[in-house]
């Protein structure tokens, strides 16, 4: 470039604003009347997320499972479990997606196989000290005979860690017994997993979401915790299983693989982390994309905390040059329009209000399925119809997952809401009768809906030049339990050159928007969760201008 020249804006790459919708495969749609959703079920209702708007879908495992933890036991990590279909119906699904101008993330789970995969049938086959124990963790037990476990290590699902085989020797596993650790000291496990990212690059897939990112490495030596209680599946307290600096060093082998194929492919971290900085260490330029934002899911709904924490998730991001990235439910949790209610019945409206909140902050954005239908959780589905690990292994002491994976109701008037067609198996998990209301079909023909405000959400946030994830954000000085804040964009565009001002209110009255804006001349919002009356923005309710 001559000097004086105008430097080009950067584009910036499509993940770093981008909204990528986590698809449940057992839950969003089934094609072939089981009760089980499947791939073919999924790419018939692909439109649906085209005409809601994102950018991407994430598809959570639909690979060879004996479905002991809803497919995150992997038996074949290069093939379709026949409940899900095919390769050939993966390929179909990934061509239909690309046509309607969607990407697709698929899941990667490197922590543990299935206890079905080859690999552990061969080491229980094989004996101890043997080339196939060591891909995963064997040891002797600990106490005269062995038969204590060789530490204290607690299984996240409940219970201990390690299982005892036959021969004496133990093996680790920190979710179910099904799930053992493998051990990636050994270098064998890093071939095999490069070789499983480069079938589904080769095929055709936009990117990783990477399970259990944050357990690979253990500590040497594999040291007591020293107490129970160890924190389960969204435990943040250090941990020596957990978040131990080896792990960065697979991720950035990982990123060369995945950078020397065309277009721009990505990962994202499922990370647990004991801060904002250590989860933003996974997104170091050379490692993955992205990082899931535990963090803010698990902010109550207050202003204070909030802005708290949406400051420190953007300070931990920049310090590392990455974009923050936001999420309010997945198939772990609970879902918000549920946990924000917990105190009261106000839980949909704060979930509206938290969409729009969420949707103006700089980055990209993670949606669960039934988000955009405001789904609620199923908190009273019946103890033999729950198949979460968690349920079992806790003796029902922990509900489990099993309330924010119930399958989607689509169309019709009574249960499963065209889940599956015609006459069919019931759904593998009870979808209750009440969601009459809240099907898609009854939504999208409603336009003060939760689906319609997704949509008008979405197509703002992809025309706004204020939107997405370069413009900064800077806060107005509001009155207590109210949000406000102004993204400009960062040069006038052809799209014009609008700021963009969000304001929620997180009391309990309403407040005047005059007053927090200070401005008289206010026209009627671009879009707001509830219905203003006046310049009065309601308690619970978002807005943008
Ligand atoms: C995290 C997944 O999101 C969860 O569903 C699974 O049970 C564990 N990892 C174990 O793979
Ligand atoms: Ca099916």
């Amino acid at each position: 470039m001559e000097s004086g020249d105008i430097a080009p804006v950067p584009t910036a790459a499509w993940w770093q604003a981008a909204v990528i919708y986590q698809v449940y495969p057992q839950s969003f749609a089934d094609s072939n009347a089981d009760g089980i959703g499947d791939l073919p079920g999924i790419t018939s209702r692909l439109g649906h997320l085209a005409t809601l708007g994102v950018d991407a879908v994430w598809l959570s495992p639909f690979y060879r499972s004996p479905m002991r933890d809803g497919g995150y036991d992997v038996a074949d990590y290069r093939d379709v479990d026949p409940m899900f279909g095919t390769l050939a119906d993966f390929d179909a699904l990934l061509a239909e997606a690309h046509r309607l101008g969607l990407r697709v993330i698929v899941d990667i789970v490197p922590n543990h196989t299935s206890s079905e995969h080859r690999w552990f049938v061969e080491a229980l086959a094989a004996p101890s000290g043997s080339a196939a124990r060591d891909r995963y963790i064997f040891r002797q037990g600990s106490g005269p005979d062995g038969d204590e476990p060789p530490n204290d290590w607690q299984s996240v699902f409940g219970g201990l860690a390690w299982t005892r085989v036959a021969d004496g020797e133990w093996y680790l596993h920190l979710f179910d017994s099904s799930q053992p650790d493998l051990d990636w000291l050994n270098r064998e496990v890093h071939a095999e997993f490069e070789s499983t990212l480069r079938f589904w690059l080769d095929r055709g897939v936009d990117g990783f979401r990477v399970d259990v990112a944050h357990g690979l490495i253990k500590a040497d030596g594999l040291p007591d915790v020293g107490h129970t209680n160890q924190g389960g599946i969204i435990g943040r307290d250090p941990l020596p299983y957990f978040d131990q600096d080896g792990v960065h060093e697979i991720y950035r082998e990982w990123r060369k693989i995945i950078d020397s194929y065309p277009g721009e492919r990505i990962a994202v971290a499922e990370a647990w982390t004991s801060t904002v900085e250590r989860a933003a260490r996974y997104v170091a330029p050379d490692e993955l994309h992205q990082a899931f934002n535990f963090e803010y899911l698990f902010t109550p709904w207050s202003a204070t905390d909030l802005r708290a924490s949406i400051d420190g998730s953007i300070a931990a991001c920049g310090a590392i040059g990455a974009p923050p990235t936001w999420v309010l439910s997945n198939h772990d949790v609970q879902r918000h329009t549920t946990r924000y209610g917990a105190l009261g019945a106000a839980g949909l409206r704060r979930a509206r209000a938290a969409t729009l909140l969420t949707m103006a902050l700089p980055g990209s954005c993670y949606l669960y399925q039934g988000e955009e239908l405001g789904l609620p959780e199923v908190t009273d589905l019946p103890p033999d119809a729950r198949r979460d690990p968690q349920w079992f292994r806790t003796n029902g002491a922990e509900p489990g997952r099993d309330g924010c994976r119930v399958p989607m109701p689509w169309s019709g008037t009574t249960p499963p809401f065209d889940f599956s067609p015609g006459e069919s198996a019931a759904p593998w998990l009870p979808v209750p009768a009440s969601w009459a209301s809240m099907t898609a079909e009854r939504q999208a023909a409603n336009p003060g809906s939760t689906l319609s405000l997704y949509r008008t959400a979405l197509r703002i946030r992809k025309e706004h030049p204020a939107l997405g994830y370069g413009p900064p954000l800077r806060w107005l000085d509001t009155p207590t339990g109210v949000l406000a804040f102004v993204r400009e964009p960062e040069r006038d565009t052809a799209a014009g050159g609008a700021p963009l001002t969000c304001v929620v209110n997180l009391t309990e009255a309403p407040v005047s928007l005059r007053d927090v804006l200070e401005r008289a001349d206010l026209g009627p919002p671009l879009l707001a969760s509830d219905r203003l009356s006046g310049d009065q923005l309601p308690p619970d309710t978002a807005a943008w201008w």
